[in-house]
């Protein structure tokens, strides 16, 4: 119930343009959101590494209906691959298709992301197409698998344990050797197309999370479930698996204890870190997820 309320809020523009023109919102925000600018973002990398954590950028944006504006996000991921490049960070960048144009037209955006992943190519960088609503998985895969053809090893795309489909999109990816990025999918999509229920979830995840560290493409598994980290830490010691065959991936803060405990047992680690001004559709998704945060955030908020 609560979940549907944040994920219907999440995409409410009104609401959003005065969330994220508040500095109010903008302060709450800071408790998933590394920053609002390039350079707040790359310290948090730089950070992060020093830990021992990998790191993948997140311009945050989605949604967007102007060429210009889909361009204008593309020059900030051009800018990010020159910086960490320069800097010498280890991190590499998500990105959306919404965010590159796909609802003026899939062309546009393939065109925009093309650049980008050639880009990376150039500078040895990896792009993460990350997966949005139901509505654009086929296109996704389809733009993924067509860019992975062109600049083999730069791009990669995600895949939601909770969609009926993607056992079969899973062997698909892997058939062409497409790097994924496991999750278990933050979007409200019917019954029809998503298990709706938490346990069917997970079992999905488990399943397939399996079949991905035994598939020889290296892969991100995407949960801060510390149930699913300990099933997958006992798969790893008794089927022999090299623990750097894969990477855990968990949210900027989230579940931190977690992102150091697994660094410290030799595990690979990526954090996702977002950032700027748009950060209001992925910070109310991080609340859908786990409503007590915003009984945490209230907390924080009142004693600060
Ligand atoms: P689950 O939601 O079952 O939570 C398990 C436990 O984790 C909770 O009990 C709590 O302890 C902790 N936890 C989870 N979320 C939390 C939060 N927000 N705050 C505090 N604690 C929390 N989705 C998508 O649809 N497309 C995508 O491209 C991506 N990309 C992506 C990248 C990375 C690196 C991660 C970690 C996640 C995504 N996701 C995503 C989001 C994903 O689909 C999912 O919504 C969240 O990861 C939450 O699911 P969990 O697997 O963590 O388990």
């Amino acid at each position: 119930m609560l979940r549907s309320f944040f994920i219907a809020l999440s995409s409410n523009r009104p609401f959003r343009r005065f969330a994220e023109r508040s500095a109010l919102g903008r302060r709450v925000s800071r408790r998933f959101v590394a920053g609002m600018t390039v350079e707040e973002a790359l310290d948090a990398a730089a950070r992060l590494n020093a830990e021992g954590i990998d790191v993948s950028l997140d311009s945050l944006g989605e949604g967007v209906r102007e060429v210009a504006q889909a361009e204008a996000s593309a020059a900030v991921y051009h800018q990010l691959l020159d910086r960490i490049a320069t800097l010498g960070l280890r991190a590499n960048v998500s990105v959306k298709l919404s965010q590159m144009g796909m609802e003026i037209g899939p062309t546009l955006a393939e065109r925009i992301v093309a650049g980008i992943v050639q880009h990376a190519a150039q500078t040895q960088n990896f792009v993460r197409i990350d997966m949005e609503g139901s509505g654009y998985t086929e296109m996704t895969l389809d733009i993924a698998e067509r860019l992975h053809a062109r600049f083999p090893g730069a791009v990669g795309t995600v895949l939601q344990a909770y969609l009926r489909r993607t056992a079969d999109d899973t062997e698909r990816l892997l058939r062409g050797r497409v790097r994924i990025r496991l999750c278990k999918g933050a979007y409200k999509e019917p019954e029809t197309l998503a298990f709706p229920r938490k346990a069917d979830v997970d079992d999905s995840y488990m399943r397939l999370m399996k079949r991905l560290v035994t598939s020889g493409v290296f892969c991100g598994i995407a949960t801060h479930d510390e149930r699913i980290v300990d099933e997958l830490r006992a798969f790893v010691t008794a089927n022999d698996i090299d623990k750097r065959a894969f990477e855990f991936q968990m949210l900027y803060g989230v579940r931190r204890d977690l992102q150091r405990s697994l660094v410290r047992q030799g595990y690979r680690m990526r954090v996702y870190v977002p950032f700027g001004t748009e950060w209001y559709p992925y910070f109310m998704r991080r609340l859908a997820e786990r409503p007590a945060n915003v009984l945490f955030l209230a907390k924080n908020f009142f004693r600060t």
